[in-house]
């Protein structure tokens, strides 16, 4: 790999670092929010869904900057956000400007899932596209896990009250190092190639070791097809029915594992189960460092095996994962397996859908619609994310068993559709699978 290719990369997924570590730093300043604003149950719900929001916003939104002012560019705003977001916690006056940091970021979050792993599907060459896109995800996992890790090492270092300011704010490092580094890598080829900026799209392929380039850069041109007037058409059009269907579906059911339910609520799972002294920090723990794991070694497997096996094997890994756990709680026995369903969950997710739902997403959309494409992708698993945050712990209240069973039940569903609909993309490069959908 080349070195060029290998810095765009690095740099773009560091939007997925901030991404996941701004998602799971909240949980350990929450009890410290609670004292110092005096907050109502509905208030920290409140607090800690601000970022969620924001996301939604972000996801539904960020693709037009993108499209307008180049993918590189809008990361730099994406970056500008996470650092507001960072220092406006830390120093937040009152609860609603901590609320109000806390959106702003979950706008930056929800941006870069969009502008991130567009940016490095639309540099790599196709044999590499799987792992590079796949580092984004990496970059979440390792973000979630460095979260815990820092906020873990505040908490030894004697902060007092200003303890939460530090854990919020020590983030700002690495949005200024992401703001930093972004004017060291170059433009997306194909944003520059919408733009009609051939001659600078061609630089870019032929710094970037791409052996073809003026072939790849001619396909390029071809698919934007910007003399038709099509670099700018809408996404709603019969000919984008298939990779709509196929952004939504992977994004509900990316949700629809149930993932989101076990990693914000491992404690509560636990609890529910019996357990009387959980010893949370360690199940997190092991719970992170499997989905870190496991996201790597699907990285070294999905540009051979490619995305639809990945998704296939996981459909099955979670949905007997999550029977284990749904029959767990239904019998009311056997909570000793309970810590290994979950770690299986994780693992299985993790290798399936947790490394393919971002690089699919920057696969299935012709250059002219990609930013639009994605961030509907992106949407929807923001969404969904939300509503099952939020009503997880209501459903799991009255019976701990059914919302398990449910979860499995959808991935017996994401096998058969994945089978039967979802189409291969591993090798191909974005223009061939254009034509591969039968996008004139
Ligand atoms: C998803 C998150 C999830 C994380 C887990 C990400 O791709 O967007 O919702 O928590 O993976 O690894």
């Amino acid at each position: 790999m080349n070195g060029y290719l290998a810095k765009g990369s690095v740099v773009a997924a560091l939007g997925g670092l901030l991404f996941g570590f701004d998602t799971a730093v909240i949980a350990g300043a929450t009890e410290a929010l609670k004292a110092q604003y005096s907050l109502t149950p509905a208030a920290l719900g409140l607090t800690v869904s601000a970022a969620l929001f924001g996301t939604i916003i972000g996801a539904m939104f960020g693709g037009v900057p993108g499209d307008r002012y180049g993918r590189r560019g809008s990361l730099r705003i994406t970056a500008i956000l996470y650092l507001i977001s960072a220092l406006g916690c830390a120093f937040a006056f009152d609860w609603y400007s901590f609320v109000g940091a806390r959106f702003i970021g979950g706008l930056g979050i929800g941006a870069s899932s969009v502008l991130g792993p567009m940016y490095i599907a639309e540099i790599a060459p196709p044999k590499l596209r799987g792992r590079l896109v796949g580092f984004f995800q990496f970059n979440i996992v390792f973000g979630i896990l460095l979260a815990y890790f820092s906020n873990y090492e505040i908490g030894t270092m004697g902060f007092g009250d200003a303890e939460w300011r530090w854990k919020m704010g020590i983030a700002a490092l690495p949005a200024l190092l992401f703001f930093v580094l972004l004017f060291a890598i170059p433009e997306s080829p194909r944003w520059l190639a919408k733009k009609g900026r051939v001659g600078e799209a061609e630089d870019v392929l032929m710094s970037s070791g791409d052996p073809n380039y003026r072939h790849d850069l001619a396909e390029i041109v071809k698919s934007v097809d910007e003399k038709h007037g099509s670099a700018d058409e809408s996404l709603f059009q019969r000919k984008y029915y298939l990779p709509i269907f196929l952004a939504v579906s992977i994004a509900f059911f990316n949700q629809f594992t149930g993932i989101n339910a076990i990693l914000y609520y491992t404690n509560f799972i636990f609890t529910r189960a019996g357990f009387t002294k959980v010893s949370a920090d360690l199940q997190t723990v092991a719970i992170g460092a499997t989905n870190l794991l496991f996201t790597i070694v699907a990285m070294t497997v999905i540009d051979r095996i490619g995305r639809k096996k990945l998704l296939l094997i996981g459909s099955v890994g979670m949905a007997v994962a999550l029977a284990g756990v749904a029959a767990v709680f239904l019998s009311g026995t056997h909570q000793n397996l309970l810590v290994w369903c979950l770690v299986g969950f994780i693992a299985f997710f993790a290798f399936s859908q947790g490394a393919v739902i971002w690089v699919y997403l920057s696969e299935i959309f012709p250059t002219r619609v990609r930013a639009k494409g994605q961030s509907l992708g992106s949407f929807t698993h923001w969404i969904v994310n939300a509503g099952i945050t939020f009503l997880f712990p209501v459903l799991a209240e009255s019976s701990g068993g059914l919302p398990f069973v449910f979860f499995a039940l959808m991935m017996v569903v994401q096998f058969f559709v994945v089978l039967a609909v979802f189409p291969e993309t591993k090798g191909y490069s974005l223009e061939e699978m254009q034509r591969k959908l039968g996008i004139e």
